[in-house]
């Protein structure tokens, strides 16, 4: 054969290939006693129901929210089905499951292809997600200062302000930065959390799994092992992060075992706390560092986001700031600036709350994969077969006027004038920490709900009360032209991806 000609035949025997083998996994897709929402009856049908479900989930899940409320829907995939679950008790269910029943980190393997995109030894051993929970929340009270320090000149640096004129910043690209910086600053203190390298590094690692994991998603099993080592970074990121952190763990490694873990000035930081919860056998730089890299991924975007969705609130309500403004000057005057201090400001807990409420989820939440062999079964006897994934349906939850009065209109005292009304009335006083941003529940299913409910919350909600107290505070913010009548900049919506507008910014200027 003409060699010119063989890659030609190789790709079309490959698309053969992968089009018999769709067809097959299409017509032989189970039927299931629980309804579909789209794509029921045959190949052509299914087809499209996935192709719909893939660029427009948030409809489809909508749609099926609005017709079996309190139960569960099927929606397509390429090679299976997906289950939705809503109601209250379902979604109570679901975040109670066992991980031999129910495994998060099952889902996070099928939704960005975990296996791939994090490494093995991170998926099923994440012990990050238990320093998380333990030391790092534990120390974010003794390291606020330091938090403090670092998101005055982050913002100082990323504004770049100088005079009093009013300066035009693009909303995302300057809270990215702001946000990687100050959460680094818990996590590895300064001077790394200020080298612009090692931030962007981490930036580009979570953008790149949740990329890598998209298109390796649409292969099935059998080629990914193939594809997966052309298009994903996994390992030279984990390069890049050891010449950063290598040196220090080693180091820290060498100490520990020399002098104990707790010799003196044993720094307060992740590479520690990492340490205290590894294993003999973890204790090692790329271990570590892999962690390091897995704890940013869930805290930089995701804290980000919500800032962005802040901004673009109080520029969009202004009516808004001058009175948070002074709950922030009154509380400040008061207690200082501390962690505890900031549990003081109940308006800006409140507008942090609504504004993640109508903005910081997108269709689902909560995925996860059956890995019990019976399957799961819920209460009332649905069974939810094994190898299925199964999700908690979010934002329609977030609109619905069951739980929130005019639930699509922003109020950003909806849950301040709540906590008023229940401290007043000594029998709900202990439901009051219900309406703080850090309470979850299967109406607010922002951190997600039940055993793995975001153990990074508790930080970022410091974190991002400090930031917008610090921003009324410090500077004046008002909409860029474009947006000043009132109108809030558009989401950016595309496919499972629901984000805060991407090329709108703000207006600000040193405080006057
Ligand atoms: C506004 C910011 C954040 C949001 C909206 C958010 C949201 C979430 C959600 C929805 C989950 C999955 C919950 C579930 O499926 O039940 C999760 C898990 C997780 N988050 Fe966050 N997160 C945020 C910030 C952070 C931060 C700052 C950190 C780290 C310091 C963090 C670390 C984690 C970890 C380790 C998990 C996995 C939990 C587990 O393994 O059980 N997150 N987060």
């Amino acid at each position: 054969m003409d060699s010119e000609n063989k890659p030609l035949l190789l790709a079309s025997s490959l698309a053969a290939a992968l089009t018999a083998y769709l067809l097959l996994k299409a017509v032989f897709r189970k039927k299931h006693a629980i309804p579909a929402i789209i794509g029921q009856e045959g190949v052509l049908a299914s087809w499209m129901a996935t192709y719909k479900y893939f660029c427009s989930p948030a409809e489809v899940v909508q749609e099926g929210y609005r017709k079996y409320r309190d139960g569960v829907f099927r929606v397509p995939r390429l090679f299976t089905w997906d289950y939705a679950v809503t109601g209250a008790k379902r979604v109570a269910e679901v975040g109670a499951a066992p991980e031999n029943v129910l495994s998060f980190y099952g889902g996070v393997e099928d939704s960005v292809q975990g296996l791939y995109t994090l490494g093995k030894d991170v998926l099923h051993d994440p012990y990050h997600q238990l320093t998380v929970r333990t030391s790092l929340t534990r120390n974010i009270g003794r390291r606020f200062p330091e938090v403090r320090d670092e998101i005055i000149c982050s913002f100082d640096d990323v504004f770049g302000l100088q005079g009093s004129e009013w300066k035009r910043v693009p909303v995302i690209e300057s809270v990215m930065k702001i946000t990687a910086r100050t959460s680094n600053r818990l996590f590895i203190g300064l001077p790394l959390c200020r080298n612009q390298e090692y931030l962007d590094l981490n930036i580009r690692n979570a953008v790149d799994i949740f990329i890598h994991g998209q298109i390796l998603s649409i292969f099935p099993e059998f080629i990914k092992p193939i594809v997966a080592p052309l298009i994903v970074t996994r390992k030279k990121h984990l390069r890049q992060m050891l010449k950063f952190v290598g040196p220090m763990i080693e180091e820290r490694i060498a100490k520990e075992d020399e002098l104990g873990s707790d010799y003196p000035e044993t720094p307060n930081d992740l590479i520690s706390w990492m340490l205290e919860v590894a294993k003999r056998e973890q204790r090692h730089a790329p271990g570590i560092a892999a962690r390091m890299l897995a704890t940013n991924m869930a805290a930089i975007h995701t804290t980000s986001m919500a800032l962005s969705h802040v901004l673009f609130d109080l520029t969009t309500y202004p009516q808004y700031i001058q009175p948070l403004r002074e709950e922030a000057e009154r509380v400040v005057k008061e207690e200082g600036w501390s962690k505890a201090s900031l549990n003081s400001m109940h308006k800006i807990d409140s507008f942090i709350r609504e504004s993640q409420r109508l903005n910081g989820s997108g269709p689902v939440t909560m995925i996860r994969k059956v890995v019990d062999p019976n399957g799961f079964t819920f209460s009332d006897g649905i069974v939810i077969p094994y190898k299925s994934l199964v999700f908690v349906s979010a934002k329609p939850v977030h609109y619905d006027s069951a739980f929130y009065d005019n639930a699509d209109v922003f109020d950003g005292y909806r849950f301040s004038k709540l906590r008023e009304a229940m401290q007043a009335t000594e029998a709900d006083s202990e439901k009051v920490f219900n309406r703080q941003i850090v309470s979850t529940g299967s109406d607010f299913l922002v951190f997600g709900h039940g055993k793995h409910a975001c153990p990074g919350r508790f930080f970022a909600a410091t974190e991002l009360k400090a930031m917008l107290a610090h921003v009324l505070i410090t500077y004046d913010v008002k909409a860029e032209d474009e947006f000043s009548n009132g109108v809030r900049p558009p989401n950016f919506v595309s496919g499972q991806i629901d984000m805060p507008n991407v090329k709108a910014g703000i207006m600000v200027r040193t405080r006057q």
